[in-house]
């Protein structure tokens, strides 16, 4: 009973387990939204409403909450799709043709009321996570070339005004970085042109009214797409607010030859009157479950700051056996293993491995992290290359460039036309030669660049990026034991579109224990922790220059999948002790975090703590930090969530055990008080006792 139709009234419900989304074509042909929020059973209640003009500067189509606004007719607002026909017309009216459905799916059917072409709206339904997804596809049945100027995915229709939009913005070494404004009148756009990654805004939207962490409407949907994309929210003059997300229009055009048909990536959107933490919760479940592959993540450890580009067999082999020591169970060999990789302006494209740091092949590495009972993983940036390298010497025109322009490099490296065909193949068969040669279990995929000078055809913004999920999932499909790290210097390819690709995120560059807090929570919003990779790095931070206790190090890195990043080498044997326990102990809580519910926990005396619980069936493991004392600091009361009301907890913290109902947790929560500067503890709850 998730689609419920009403033929006579073209009415169309599409239902998830708390949320309605209902949609209607009205007497002019027009798809409309009729409805989104919380569930409404009964299609008969709903009609369709005559809309009229408001006056001749304020047509139908303005006011109309269309499903799908093209470019066309006496229509003002943002659109979402703009056609050129091959004759130069630039006007699109569309008309219903039909629609199909199953249990689960809803197609509607147009098609241009002059020329072949359809426009098909796919809606999807994730009944238990409360989600729907929606995407859009062309087809063109005309005998001529059809130019895309702007596809989007979808609109949506939220009935309010005054809404708090949230996205994130930052830069390398400070991603994720949320911020909410009020929307007014006039335009939100976010966007990324960068062609690679975002490490700026995030293809999502969350519109609240005056949401809080545990109650009030939260619309939201996130893009399934890295690379370039857009998004506009604006609030019109009669009472609604829109919003939109799609590819990039920017310096875009897809050329639609006759027979052709184009498939946008997918929005997966959802509605709660729950607050945050039901919007987090149905996405992180949906993300988890439907996306990600099962089992729990490694811990890994990775060379890249311990050594960087001066790899040598030797130290690698030192550097596993210690890791293996602390109770790492992947070993991650970063950037410097290939080509002649001496610093960053040598050896991208050449992908073999170099002999004066492996004089006795990579084999012997992976022997040895192999013999001790790791796997073994290794970084690669497929998409780009050194000019000074073989691969651009022999292959000049496999770059992105305009003939009379010379290409900017930055980080000393090009980008690869991944849109070519012969540049697709080549990074496939790179890695596909390396998996079938060596026994690798985990690939960094790294991209370290934006594209420049691009090409011609301007539709490779998206081609690179969807030649670049098509390898990694041939990849997948060939080696099905190996993982991908999706990693673009540092957080800049964390969306839908990756995670539905990749494995893990590199969730950024910075390492710092205090700023990754903030990095994490902003991340927890959209994106389930499970494919939140964070390192423990040595101190002092190699961006911040900070001094912090390698335990708040420790605890902050456990809020996602652990990582050491450390060079361990250097480890005093105390620093040693401290590592081997908190390894330990987080393989003991490792189910909970990575497969567990994540919540968000406010203080209610202090806004000192940063307070983060996961709970998972009888078992809860909750993060509590203070990175400053301040004056007059009394410690903060904290309430837990997502307890059972009757049920008794142990609950084990700061050497102390006490057993209190969930109700009790809930409501009157806990009291703590840390001292000093960068104090940190872990505090385990238990309800097996009953
Ligand atoms: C950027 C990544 O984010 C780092 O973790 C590391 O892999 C370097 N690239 C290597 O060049």
């Amino acid at each position: 009973m998730s689609i419920l139709i009403n033929k006579e009234k073209n009415i169309f419900s599409i239902n998830t387990l708390n949320v309605s989304y209902v949609l209607g074509i009205d007497d002019e042909g027009l798809i409309r939204n009729l409805y989104w929020g919380k569930n409404i059973s009964d299609i008969e209640d709903f009609n369709i409403i005559k809309l009229e003009e408001v006056s001749s500067n304020d047509p139908v189509y303005e006011i109309t909450p269309e499903e799908y606004p093209v470019y066309g007719g006496l229509r003002y607002k943002e659109h979402c799709l703009k056609i050129n026909f091959s004759d130069g017309t630039r006007d699109l009216k569309y008309k219903y043709l039909k629609y199909t459905s199953t249990d689960n799916s809803l197609l509607i059917k147009l098609r241009d009321e002059y020329y072949d072409l359809e426009i098909n709206l796919h809606y999807k339904i994730h009944e238990k996570y409360d989600l729907i997804e929606r995407y859009v596809t062309l087809k063109n049945n005309t005998s001529d070339i059809i130019e895309v100027e702007k596809i989007y995915s979808g609109q949506f229709h939220i009935p309010y005004e005054n809404l708090n939009f949230r996205n994130v913005h930052g830069h390398w070494g400070a991603e994720q970085q949320m911020f909410t404004q009020k929307v007014g009148y006039g335009k939100i756009y976010i966007e990324n042109r960068r062609g690679i990654s975002t490490h700026n805004h995030n293809p999502y939207f969350i519109l609240d009214k005056d949401a809080k962490e545990t109650c009030g409407e939260v619309f939201f949907g996130a893009l399934k797409l890295s690379g370039n994309f857009s998004g506009i929210v604006e609030q019109t003059p009669y009472g609604e607010t829109l919003v939109q997300l799609g590819i990039n229009p920017h310096d875009f055009t897809l050329e639609l030859k006759p027979g052709e048909e184009f498939k946008t990536p997918a929005i997966i959107a959802g509605y709660t009157n729950e607050g945050f933490e039901k919007m987090s919760h149905n996405l992180h479940n949906y993300g988890k479950n439907e996306l990600m592959r099962d089992g729990l993540r490694d811990i890994l450890y990775n060379s890249w700051e311990a050594t960087e580009f001066k790899v040598n067999a030797e130290e690698q082999i030192k550097l596993a056996k210690k890791a293996k020591e602390l109770g790492a169970e992947l070993f991650v060999v970063d950037d410097g293993w290939f080509g002649e990789r001496d610093g960053i302006d040598n050896g991208l494209g050449d992908w073999y491995v170099n002999e004066n740091k492996f004089p006795k092949g990579l084999n012997q590495l992976i022997d040895e992290v192999k013999s001790m009972g790791m796997k073994f993983g290794i970084w690669f940036e497929p998409e780009m290359v050194n000019p000074r390298s073989k691969l651009y010497k022999d292959n000049p025109d496999w770059i992105y460039n305009f003939k009379t322009r010379e290409s900017d490099t930055s980080r000393g490296q090009y980008v690869l036309n991944l849109s070519k065909d012969e540049v697709k193949d080549f990074v496939y068969n790179t890695l596909d030669k390396m998996l079938s040669t060596y026994d690798i279990d985990y690939i960094k995929w790294d991209a370290n660049r934006p594209i420049a000078q691009s090409d011609v055809k301007k539709d490779i913004w998206f081609r690179h990026i969807k030649n670049l999920y098509d390898i990694v999932r041939k990849l997948k499909d060939k080696y099905k034991k190996v993982y991908f790290e999706a990693c673009a210097s540092g957080g800049g390819r964390i969306d839908y579109g990756s995670l539905e690709v990749f494995d893990d995120f590199w969730t950024s560059d910075n390492t710092d224990a205090y700023d990754r807090l903030k990095i994490q929570d902003s991340y927890s919003y959209i994106y389930p922790i499970k494919a939140m990779r964070a390192w423990v790095t040595d101190c002092p931070n190699f961006l911040s220059k900070r001094e912090i206790p390698l335990r708040f190090r420790f605890h902050s890195a456990m809020m996602g999948t652990l990582g050491i990043g450390s060079n361990i080498l250097k480890y005093t044997k105390e620093e040693a002790e401290i590592a081997k326990d908190l390894i330990s102990e987080y393989k003991s809580i490792r189910h909970i975090i990575q497969d567990g519910d994540f919540y968000r926990i406010e203080n209610t005396s202090s806004n000192d703590y940063y307070i983060y619980q996961y709970l998972k069936d009888n078992e809860g493991v909750v993060f509590i930090f203070l990175p400053q004392s301040k004056i007059g600091h009394i410690g903060a009361r904290f309430k837990l969530r997502g307890l059972e009301e009757n049920k008794k907890y142990k609950v084990e913290y700061l050497d102390e055990a006490i057993e209190k109902t969930g109700g009790y947790l809930m409501k009157y929560g806990l009291d703590i008080r840390l001292q000093g500067d960068y104090n940190s503890c872990i505090l385990k709850l238990n309800s097996t006792l009953n």
